[in-house]
């Protein structure tokens, strides 16, 4: 069975991802399963910039598929921070309570659409042979008023989507991988992966 590296060391991410490519004739593994310890220095401009730089790192390190995601919220009226920036926003150390306060200080007095906001994926896939894939993914939604919800990780308990009535923690597993940035972003590569024959019994929703 092919083996795919996905390179992260997030597990709120890698349950999500796992969940996605469910269907897949392969195995996932993470960097912790994979036994490598690289830190990729996510020095790009773009999403798109840092999850090519992170695919082209781990290529040393595994032979077969490698997919990184680069990922993070926009926050408009913030000038789109924490953006690229948004694992490092206010520190590594920092806990999420503590950045997702921040940000609902920073909104405060901020009513209606300006409090619009989005997370954003973009999937970078390193074939064996060389060729690079990348595919973005998004899902808008509004900065809420106060947190809500335990589910999922990072900035999902203040992320509202207003056709839902609910903050993507608060949403199952399997609701927010139908909607969400990284869902569409990992369907769309599968799906190129499938086109280029990588696999021919791909399972692609
Ligand atoms: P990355 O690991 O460099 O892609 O950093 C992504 C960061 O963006 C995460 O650590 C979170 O802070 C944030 N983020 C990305 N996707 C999500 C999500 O689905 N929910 C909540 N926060 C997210």
């Amino acid at each position: 069975m092919k083996k795919i590296l996905f390179a992260t060391s997030n597990e709120g991410k890698m349950r999500e991802v796992r969940m996605i490519l469910q269907g897949i004739p392969a195995e996932v593994f993470s960097l912790k399963e994979a036994g490598i310890q690289v830190d990729v220095e996510e020095n790009g401009e773009t999403f798109e910039e840092n999850a090519i730089l992170k695919v082209k790192a781990l290529r040393p390190y595994w032979d077969g598929l490698i997919l990184a995601d680069d990922s993070g919220l926009e926050v408009d009226w913030l000038g789109k921070a924490p953006g690229v920036c948004s694992a490092r926003y206010m520190g590594h150390e920092t806990s999420y309570d503590i950045k997702n306060q921040a940000i609902l200080d920073q909104l405060q007095g901020v009513e209606g659409e300006d409090r619009s906001a989005r997370f954003v994926c973009v999937i970078a896939a390193l074939l064996p042979d060389g060729e690079i894939l990348s595919a973005r993914g998004t899902i808008e939604g509004v900065i809420a008023h106060h947190p809500a919800g335990s589910g999922g990780f990072g900035y999902d308990p203040i992320v509202l989507i207003p056709s839902l009535g609910k903050t993507t923690a608060e949403l199952s597993p399997s609701e927010k991988n139908e909607i969400s940035h990284r869902g569409k972003a990992l369907r769309q590569i599968r799906k190129l992966l499938l086109e280029r024959g990588y696999y021919e019994d791909i399972d692609c929703q």
